[in-house]
């Protein structure tokens, strides 16, 4: 089977998420990286391409520019491409490329407004083009067990999710002018929200994948603790989903001493599981009245959706990259026409960016309760 082209943009050097886009699109295979307008600053950006092996006709200087290039070369041209460039950029470029009739891989948060979210899904799906966004921690091997025991009845209903995803990386007052942290903080960058629509919505997003239940409402406390920060950088969010679980999230960039700091907790009438992403290969099961268990990746017996993800053997670290690289074969299989129910798709992206507009809201609102879905989706 040849192998699919693949074109990025942004994840310039010495970017965050360049590098783990790169390792997970190229690690089975599936993909080449054949273009690139992969930095803010054009010249930067055609080096870097060229230094990772992208020819210099194609390693462009803005996506403008890769967008007529990669069009005028017809069946030739990249079969996906992943926009890794921050939030507010995300909309137009994913909007233009669905539009020319490309598969698009966006970073999360997939747009800045509702609207803007709306219009993605409705796009993608005239297009019928693949649009997923980079919720990759779903791809976790474990995770994906997660929600196969959950389906599977294995903790029964659901009563409650409680999840964190809180580090202390921006908890340098004195470094909030560093320009890797800044945009993250400003509404004309990021959007309407910092913390909760950078971090809190991996964690919102996950506990609907490991339920298979939407959030139908929520209530929202945010707090900037750095306070020349005009957006939040810790947020408390209860939400309640569709078949009545209760869910709680906190999330922060402030806390000191925590590292990683993704928890997820799944409380149902017959056990419960716990996952954390620093230790991505252990699933914790309780059965009720029962002994806590170490569900290990690598020890078989798992849910033939987390099998198929595993690359490496017993007890050798499979990280986030790899995480990531779930995704990619995930697309090369939605590219090639295969069914992907696990994929993370612009549906996802779109009920994130409701959540994150109606939390804003919320906590303008002292928490008041407000519905947490789009308006296409009530
Ligand atoms: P960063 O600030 O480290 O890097 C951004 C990169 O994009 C830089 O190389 C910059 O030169 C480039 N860039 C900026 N504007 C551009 C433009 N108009 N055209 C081409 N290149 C452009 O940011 P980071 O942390 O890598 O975040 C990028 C995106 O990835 C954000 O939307 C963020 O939310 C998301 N992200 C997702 C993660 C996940 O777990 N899925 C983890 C980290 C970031």
């Amino acid at each position: 089977m040849a192998k699919l082209q693949w074109g990025m943009i942004g994840g310039g050097e010495g970017s965050q998420i360049g590098p783990a886009h790169r390792l997970g699109a190229l690690a089975d295979g599936l993909f080449d990286l054949t273009a690139g307008a992969l930095d803010h600053r054009p010249e930067a950006g055609r080096e870097y391409g060229q230094r990772l092996g992208i020819a210099a006709d194609r390693s462009y200087g803005d996506w403008k520019e890769m967008l007529e290039g990669e069009k005028k070369r017809g069946d030739d041209a990249i079969d996906l491409v992943t926009v890794a460039t921050p939030n507010s950029t995300h909309f137009e470029i994913t909007k233009a490329f669905l539009e020319a009739g490309f598969n698009v891989l966006c970073e999360k948060p997939m747009t800045v407004t509702v609207e803007e979210g709306e219009e993605i899904v409705k796009i993608a799906e005239k297009t019928g083009k693949v649009c997923a966004v980079n919720y990759c921690y779903t791809a976790y091997p474990m995770v994906r067990q997660a929600r196969a025991m959950v389906a599977n009845g294995e903790i029964g209903k659901v009563r409650c999710v409680v999840t964190e995803f809180s580090h202390g990386h921006h908890g340098d007052a004195t470094d909030a002018e560093n320009p890797r942290v800044r945009w993250r903080y400003d509404p004309a960058m990021a959007g309407v929200s910092g913390q909760f629509a950078d971090c809190g919505i991996h964690a919102l997003n996950m506990a609907s994948f490991i339920c298979n239940d939407e959030v139908v409402k929520l209530s929202a406390d945010f707090a900037s603790c750095i306070a020349s920060r005009e957006l939040e950088d810790d947020a408390m969010v209860n939400f309640r989903m569709a078949g009545g679980t209760v869910g709680r999230l906190w999330t922060s960039s402030v806390a000191i001493g925590r590292q990683h700091g993704f928890m997820i907790q799944i409380f149902g009438e017959t056990g419960g599981l716990k996952w954390f992403s620093e230790q991505p290969n252990q699933l914790i099961y309780t059965p009720v009245g029962g002994r806590t268990q170490i569900i290990e990746k690598g020890e078989g017996g798992l849910y033939p959706e987390a099998e198929r993800l595993q690359r490496v053997g017993i007890a050798h670290p499979e990280g986030f990259p790899l995480a990531v690289a779930n995704i990619y074969c995930d697309i090369a299989a939605a590219i090639r026409g295969e069914e992907r129910k696990d994929l993370p798709t612009a549906e996802a992206g779109a009920r994130s960016m409701a959540a994150v507009h109606y939390s804003v809201a919320s906590a303008k609102n002292g928490g008041e309760w407000v519905d947490a879905r789009p308006p296409m989706f009530r």
